[in-house]
């Protein structure tokens, strides 16, 4: 194997054994994901994604959404400008938990309600309108792929990232730094922030 190969098993490797529930539960619930804190990062992440897909310059007919793992709310906003999307990851679990969602099936391993009440907020509609998204993002997802990138993921430092999208022929269009407060670097990563970026090829 070269090192692009290793690099890959390596993370193959690391996702072994991977729980989607417990990934969901870690990440999606309080204090990661709180509808009542607006410093949350869920909802930071949420309203980048609402600004993107609604400046207006972005449409097309497919959205593909690579690594999807076994969430949703990233594509609550494009799927209102899509007319069709496509999940993606290289885990079969984090396929199946989708799918049970798009199938409505009572097992999900998490209630998506709150997460559609809230994109629908971010669209000046009402709360009440979740279960018309639920049934837009239903219908327009046509399928769950999987999908392994062949490449090492992206740098992840801001600096590296700015100079290879540039490298890659992207146009910056909007950077957007989330800084995570003290008392929510309570996990079990080294996670301090997150970054958005939004580009367009040339
Ligand atoms: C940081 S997680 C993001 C998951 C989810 N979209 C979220 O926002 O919480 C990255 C996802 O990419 C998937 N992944 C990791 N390496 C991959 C690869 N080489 N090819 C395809 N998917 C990969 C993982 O299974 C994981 O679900």
């Amino acid at each position: 194997m070269d090192g692009k190969e290793d690099g890959v098993a390596a993370m193959a490797a690391t996702y072994q054994g991977f729980d989607p529930a417990a990934y969901l539960q870690y990440n999606y619930t309080p204090p990661g994901a709180d509808f009542e804190n607006k410093d949350s990062v869920l909802l930071w992440k949420m309203g980048c994604l609402h600004r993107a897909f609604t400046e207006g310059d972005v449409s097309g007919e497919l959205l593909v959404d690579i690594g999807s793992g076994s969430t949703l709310y990233q594509v609550m906003s494009g799927c209102e400008i899509f007319n069709k999307v496509i999940l993606t990851d290289f885990l079969e679990v984090n396929q199946q938990e989708l799918k049970r969602w798009l199938r409505n099936a009572e097992d999900s391993a998490l209630d998506w309600t709150p997460f559609l009440k809230h994109a629908c907020m971010l669209e000046g509609r009402q709360p009440s309108a979740w279960t018309e998204k639920a049934a837009r993002l239903r219908s327009v997802v046509s399928d769950v792929l999987y999908v392994e990138r062949a490449q090492p993921w992206p740098p992840h430092r801001l600096a590296q990232v700015c100079a290879s999208l540039k490298k890659m022929g992207f146009t910056l269009i909007r950077l957007e730094v989330y800084t995570l407060p003290q008392d929510m670097r309570v996990g079990v990563d080294d996670v301090s922030g997150v970054f958005f970026a939004k580009a367009m090829k040339d």
